[in-house]
């Protein structure tokens, strides 16, 4: 087995993106794969890496909004008041893209998907090789996202060129999707950025419809090998984990630590052979929103 190269050094890192190379990228929500986005060999690598259909769009990282600013031929009013409000942070827009962004990182659509991550690693990064990067959740096709540096050791073993070791991801949920190039805004996906607090911003906020939204969203980020049990309330997924290869995550308590631990506990589930885990869902209020969009995935096994 090849043994993957882990460590800090941010400019080995950024030598090796503009060398064409893979970095799996610690930010604040999951760690990505990354690869720069004028390297279209590296950008191919991504796909065969993940074993993910070429035709599914990546997010395109950056350092801020100007930089943002290159990779689309429009700002509408809500991309600037969404990107001035959060970030840097767990926010991602879709916009139309210019000339900058190539077809491989699109998988041809007309748009791009842009977020400029908040984590001290990632920042640096980013300023260092001055190119945007574009960067998938670290895991293979069908895993969940990774949250640590390990669990991209565990997925991708020798197929990434350096794992940058940034600790424990802060949120542990993907980041929120807010399409921008439809008028009210649409959010594709919930994440630690509520659609409240959306509205709040840019007046109002439609949920995701219509097929082409859907599209790419199929990718079944969530599933363990694990059977997994959503319930209500505490009592019930005691009972119900009450035996034997069964285990409880309760989220309801807690939701901010359950979202920084979900992933971790439910590779930690396939890990030891549980064969059930039974999750108590959180309130669906704030992060508990996004939180539970993720476990009635895993759920429906999708
Ligand atoms: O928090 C995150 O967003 C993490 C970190 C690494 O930044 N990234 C992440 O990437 O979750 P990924 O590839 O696992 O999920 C990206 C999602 C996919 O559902 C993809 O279909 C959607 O973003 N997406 C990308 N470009 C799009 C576009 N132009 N239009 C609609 N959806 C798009
Ligand atoms: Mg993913």
């Amino acid at each position: 087995m090849n043994v993957p190269d882990v460590g800090t050094d941010v400019d080995k890192a950024a030598g090796i993106l503009h060398d064409g190379g893979l970095v799996a990228l610690p930010t604040e929500t999951v760690y990505g794969l990354a690869a720069a986005i004028d390297r279209p060999d590296a950008l191919r690598r991504i796909f065969s890496v993940k074993g993910r259909p070429i035709d599914h769009p990546l997010i395109v990282h950056v350092v801020d909004v100007n930089q943002a600013r290159t990779l689309c031929c429009e700002w509408p009013s809500p991309a600037e008041r969404l990107s001035s409000t959060f970030w840097p942070g767990p926010l991602t827009l879709i916009l139309r893209r210019s000339g900058a962004v190539p077809d491989e990182v699109t998988g041809g659509r007309d748009t791009v998907a842009i977020r400029c991550p908040s984590h001290p690693m990632a920042q640096s990064l980013l300023r260092l090789v001055r190119t945007p990067l574009a960067a998938p959740s670290a895991n293979r096709f069908g895993r969940v996202s990774p949250t640590c540096a390990q669990h991209v050791v565990d997925d991708l073993d020798g197929d990434v060129d350096y794992v940058l070791d940034g600790d424990s991801s802060s949120i542990g949920v993907e980041s929120t999707i807010v399409d921008c190039t439809v008028e009210p805004v649409q959010v594709l996906r919930p994440g630690a950025i509520t659609a409240d607090q959306i509205e709040r911003v840019v007046g109002s906020a439609a949920p995701a419809s219509g097929p082409s939204r859907a599209s790419g969203m199929l990718e079944s980020h969530y599933a363990p090998r694990c059977k997994i049990i959503a319930v209500e309330s505490s009592e019930e997924g005691e009972r119900l984990s009450a035996k034997p290869r069964h285990r409880l995550i309760d989220t309801r308590t807690s939701p901010d630590d359950a979202a920084r631990r979900l992933y971790a506990d439910l590779r930690r589930c396939d890990q030891e052979g549980v064969e059930t885990a039974v999750i108590v869902l959180p309130e669906p209020l704030g992060i508990g929103l996004a939180l539970r969009d993720r476990i009635m995935k895993a759920a429906a096994g999708a």
